[in-house]
């Protein structure tokens, strides 16, 4: 649940635009993504929640354990948060989530993508930037209502070109509408980049 530890950024915008809702990467905050957001769609309401937790003085939305992997019970509850969140300040900025475009970042795109698989978020839409899958998902929901556009860097040290692979093969396993960008740099977003998904949310807002 929210409280009053929970850091939000919100820009109001036309209350007839889809709304962005904003998941900033590793260290990062609420509202990073709010000068890219703006590029997609002007004129949308914005939405940034900051992830709670602080691993080596960075922000995050879950943990890693002592040996380096991912925390999946910490990913698996901070998720429930993260929802249970943004229905609280939707709701709170009256935003309509059927309509919502998340856009996220690195850890911010990891964990929308890990709550499409493993849980059932009211957002249908999503701009990921450099997501990776975080654990493999064994029954795969039918997301058929779900669009997605996602990117990749060749040169990532992050994320595998596998493992991006193996995402987008995961989310086109549930019958979601899958768009991928892949740019021959690294794990940062380029302008290339930025053109092809302001052309997808174009094409995709409703
Ligand atoms: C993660 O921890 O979500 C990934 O390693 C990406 C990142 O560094 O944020």
């Amino acid at each position: 649940m929210a409280d009053e530890q929970t850091h939000i950024f919100f820009k109001p915008g036309q209350s007839d635009t889809a709304p962005i809702l904003m998941l900033h990467g590793t260290g990062g905050d609420e509202q990073d993504l709010s000068k890219i957001a703006s590029y997609l769609l002007p004129t949308s309401p914005q939405l940034g929640i900051r992830g709670r937790l602080i691993e080596n003085g960075q922000t995050r939305y879950f943990n890693h354990t002592a040996d380096g992997s991912f925390d999946l019970n910490s990913l698996n509850s901070e998720t429930d948060w993260l929802l249970e969140t943004i229905d609280t300040y939707t709701e709170q900025y009256h935003l309509d989530q059927e309509k919502m475009i998340v856009v996220g970042y690195s850890n911010g795109a990891n964990v929308a993508a890990y709550a499409w698989l493993t849980k059932r978020p009211r957002f249908k839409k999503a701009v990921l930037f450099h997501p990776m899958l975080l654990t493999p998902t064994v029954d795969l929901p039918d997301l058929s209502k779900i669009s997605i556009w996602g990117s990749h860097g060749e040169q990532d040290p992050i994320v595998s070109k596998t493992n991006f692979d193996e995402l987008m093969q995961s989310l086109t396993g549930t019958h979601a509408d899958v768009s991928i960008f892949e740019h021959e740099q690294s794990h940062n977003i380029n302008e290339p980049e930025l053109v092809s998904a302001k052309a997808w949310v174009t094409a995709h807002i409703s």
